[in-house]
């Protein structure tokens, strides 16, 4: 492959963290990393898909790296080159890792480098955010770490809380089924108890509060959940077992559904194994195959990185 003119690599995200609800979500330690290799006349792409999903990824027209970066164009008012793109993914797709927001950033950030845009990090939040319609995933992807953030549907106001200790682990358990957010949503009810909202205030703004003074102990409750959980539990098997199963493990500080699922994450302080191993015996249980990550919270966020020769070529950006 000839090097390329502009790379970006981009975090998975899990989303929501139990009681954050399209508010909070972390970065994780598993990248996509998307090549620029040409740029080319207007409207013209091309785009190759290597890794997960290489299978789903075939039609240029519903590439979503591509139609972010038109997106972003077009929310900027600047006239997009043209470029071609390989794309070499390991965040699973349609697993609740942020694959979607992954891409977004990503043709958010291409869009902002190829066409000499330098947008202000809050102008490049708002165009990711604005694309993707919440702004749990996109926010994490491109800060790194864990966010809390608000947005209003034009405005987003965020804060990015401080890193996770050197001991505490990431166990993500990816069952070998797909739940599209669109029908993770589709399941949620239109109107909750005022008791459940209540709930998920307390727990929520728990969580953020143990997460900026280092109090994980309390993370237990601070990702309990009354809001999306337990419907979207029904939609994948084992998920209204699993959580329970892995909440009891020593070192367990907390459980959730990662994004709108189907996987399961859990953060451990010590030795993650037997998390893991309790994670993919469960869905084994209920017949479902799976595969389990030990990552960390990612604390850079996504990378924009020009080779030197081009750098050199066009004066650099970054
Ligand atoms: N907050 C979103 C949801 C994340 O739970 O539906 C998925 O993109």
């Amino acid at each position: 492959m000839p090097e390329p003119i502009l790379r970006v690599r981009t975090p998975a995200t899990s989303a929501n963290l139990g009681a954050g609800f399209d508010t909070i979500g972390m970065a994780l330690s598993l990248y996509n990393i998307f090549s620029v290799t040409e740029t080319l006349p207007d409207g013209e792409f091309h785009a190759d898909t290597v890794g997960e999903g290489a299978i789903e990824l075939t039609d240029i027209k519903s590439n979503m790296i591509i139609q972010s970066y038109l997106a972003a164009c077009d929310f900027w008012g600047v006239k997009g080159k043209g470029f071609g793109l390989i794309s070499n993914n390991a965040i699973p797709f349609s697993r609740g890792l942020g694959s979607s927001a992954s891409a977004v950033v990503a043709g958010v950030l291409i869009a902002d480098a190829l066409n000499g845009v330098n947008a202000a990090e809050d102008d490049l939040l708002r165009a990711m955010t604005r694309i993707e319609g919440h702004p749990d995933n996109v926010a994490p992807c491109y800060l790194g770490g864990m966010t809390v953030s608000c947005w209003d549907g034009d405005n987003l106001r965020y804060v990015r809380l401080p890193s996770t200790p050197s001991d505490m682990y990431v166990v993500v358990a990816v069952p070998n089924v797909k739940v599209r957010t669109d029908d993770a949503r589709e399941a949620l009810p239109e109107k909750v108890e005022f008791t459940d909202a209540v709930f998920n205030l307390g727990r929520a703004a728990l969580m953020a509060a143990a997460w900026a003074t280092g109090e994980w102990n309390l993370l237990s409750w601070g990702m309990d959940d009354r809001l999306h959980q337990q419907y979207r539990a029904k939609l994948f098997p084992g998920g209204e077992v699993i959580m329970d199963r892995v909440r009891s493990i020593p070192g367990c500080l907390g459980v959730a559904i990662s994004g709108s699922g189907p996987s399961v994450l859990a953060l451990v302080r010590g030795k993650p194994r037997k998390t893991a191993e309790t994670m993919c015996r469960t869905f084994s249980e209920y017949g479902v195959e799976s595969l389990f990550f030990v990552l960390e919270c990612n604390t850079g966020g996504a990378k924009v990185e020009r080779p030197m020769k081009h750098l050199r070529q066009t004066g650099g950006l970054n």
